[in-house]
């Protein structure tokens, strides 16, 4: 017996090793952690359970015959975070550069349908030289099967990727399907084709960071939602994150202790500039809302003239949409649209409530954005909001113009209740376009077009300007004072806890994608 178990401990010490120390040594020069150390980080101690220790790769080609490792290039198991289950893989850069052959795709599917069995997360630290090139097809078969359990998973369990190291070729397309990735400044890359292949083809010269990098992600293309200095800071996001997520589809987000006291909140009041043109920071306005210190912004650096995030309102969970008037003066565009359609599909998904705060002047005029198509991006927003069945609620801050008033959780399209400060301007445009368009033959007609145009735009501001004509028709249920708002929503939301809504008996929906 002493032998067997001195075999086992053995065995156990050399898949420990990975590649072996040099390997690991290099990893570390590169300022990277390894795989082993990053699953001790981001769980609970002591509460890493591994599952396929000891698999190895069945290839002989190139020479694999004689160079097999303990594991095959992959660390796959279940632990806690703050005592919640939740499912891991965090690929080995020391073994084969992380490359997926088919048994480490083996091991990341078994905990995959483990997780979609038992109704929690699935975190994946990636960090891979992508497919296993000796192994050729059987490999790319395992990408495969992985993407296809992303899809099934999709909306079930929540899945977060974050990229640790390389992520090249269609390796790319697993995180892009799983709801949140996070990626390392300077030590992670994703692109479909590395610089080489780019310069080749289309003649540019780029580096790995600029084409592919953490901060090109998190602000030109919006493919990662955050990008953090180092592999602390990642770990310490998904954490985070998932503080604010459910475990699965079935249930509710976990919330913390919520003692009530105060909830006026009288700085909102001045937060609105006496000038409708004038911008002011639309994250004041939620800071001042939620409780004390809980935004966790999404997506901070794309397209922000919206933002979106998670917070706690009353220590429950919630996720915010909020037009942001200090950029682009809150306008809709295509990325914007896009970025806030996805974050509400994603909390609609995971029963999380939704706050919208709005104040958008339309949307965005132009060829650009025509022809790259703002009528089916912004629709996606339209129809995400639409058939979100969660607790809605918006607050209109000011400006509500056009179609992206109705886009904007109206009450039209499903909204529990909306609200408006007494600054809101309900309308179907400015004043301005608007008195050009319908007193265009009395202006030319005047002797002072200028001043009949001044007079005219008056007469529209006056008459729309505000949340009254809504608040006529019901489609404002109640005009709040700012300091009020904070007050307001604990108590609807309280009221909107038990909602339930269904969408109507169908296979899917078909989202103008
Ligand atoms: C097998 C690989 C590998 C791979 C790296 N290695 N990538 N082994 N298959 N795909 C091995 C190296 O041989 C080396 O082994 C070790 O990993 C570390 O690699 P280095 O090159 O020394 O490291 P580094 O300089 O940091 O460069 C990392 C890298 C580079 C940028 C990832 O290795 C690289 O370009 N690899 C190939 C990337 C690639 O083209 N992959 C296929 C993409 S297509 P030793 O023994 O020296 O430690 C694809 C299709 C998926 O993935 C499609 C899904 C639909």
């Amino acid at each position: 017996m002493t032998t067997k178990l001195t075999t086992l401990d053995q065995k156990k010490a050399e898949a420990l090793l990975g590649g072996g120390q040099k390997r690991i040594d290099a990893q570390h020069k590169k300022g990277k952690l390894t795989a082993r150390e990053r699953i001790h980080f981001l769980l609970d101690e002591s509460s890493f359970e591994e599952i396929g220790m000891l698999v190895q790769h069945r290839s002989n080609d190139f020479g694999l015959d004689k160079e097999r490792y303990l594991g095959d290039g992959v660390v796959t198991g279940y632990g806690t975070i703050n005592g919640r289950l939740v499912y891991v893989f965090s690929q080995d850069f020391t073994v084969f550069g992380g490359s997926l052959s088919e048994t480490h795709a083996e091991k990341i599917c078994k905990i995959m349908d483990l997780a979609m069995k038992n109704g929690a997360p699935v975190i994946g630290l990636n960090d891979s030289g992508g497919a296993r090139i000796q192994e050729g097809v059987v490999s790319l078969g395992g990408y495969a099967d992985i993407f296809y359990r992303n899809v099934r998973s999709s909306g079930v369990i929540p899945q977060l990727s974050a990229i640790m190291g390389p992520c090249a070729g269609g390796a790319v397309y697993s995180p892009a399907i799983t709801d949140f990735i996070l990626m390392v400044e300077n030590t992670s890359y994703m692109f479909v084709t590395g610089p080489n292949v780019v310069k080749t083809v289309t003649h540019e010269e780029v580096s790995s960071e600029e084409l592919g990098g953490a901060l090109t992600h998190a602000s030109k293309s919006g493919v990662t939602h955050f990008a953090c200095a180092n592999e602390i800071e990642a770990i310490q996001h998904i954490k985070s994150l998932l503080s604010y997520i459910p475990q699965n589809c079935e249930e509710d987000a976990p919330s913390v202790p919520y003692e009530p006291g105060n909830e006026l909140r009288p700085e909102l009041n001045n937060i609105i500039p006496e000038n409708a043109n004038q911008p002011y920071d639309i994250r004041e306005v939620i800071e001042k809302v939620i409780d004390e210190n809980s935004f966790l912004e999404v997506h901070k650096l794309f397209a922000e003239n919206i933002v979106v995030g998670f917070a706690r309102l009353a220590g429950k969970s919630i996720g915010i949409v909020a037009n942001q008037p200090a950029v682009l003066a809150g306008v809709l565009d295509i990325h914007s649209s896009t970025k806030a359609a996805r974050f509400v599909r994603f909390c609609d998904s995971f029963n999380i409530p939704l706050l919208v705060f709005e104040d958008v002047p339309g949307f965005l005029p132009g060829t650009d954005q025509e022809w790259n198509a703002i009528i089916t991006n912004g629709a996606k927003l339209l129809y995400a909001f639409s058939e979100a069945t969660v607790p809605r609620i918006t607050v209109i801050t000011r400006k509500a113009y056009g179609g992206a008033y109705d886009v904007m959780n109206s009450k039209h399209i499903g909204a529990d209740m909306n609200y408006a400060w007494p600054t809101a301007e309900i309308a179907v445009m400015g004043a301005k376009g608007a008195a050009e368009i319908i007193f265009k033959n009395e202006i030319a007609a005047a002797s002072n077009p200028e001043q009949k145009w001044k007079e005219k735009e008056a007469e529209y501001q006056e008459m729309f300007a505000n949340p009254y004509r809504a608040a006529e028709r019901g489609f404002v249920d109640e005009v709040i004072k700012p300091e009020e708002t904070r007050l307001k929503l604990i108590k609807a939301f309280k009221m909107l806890e038990n909602k339930v809504d269904q969408l109507p008996k169908k296979k899917h929906g078909n989202i103008p994608l």
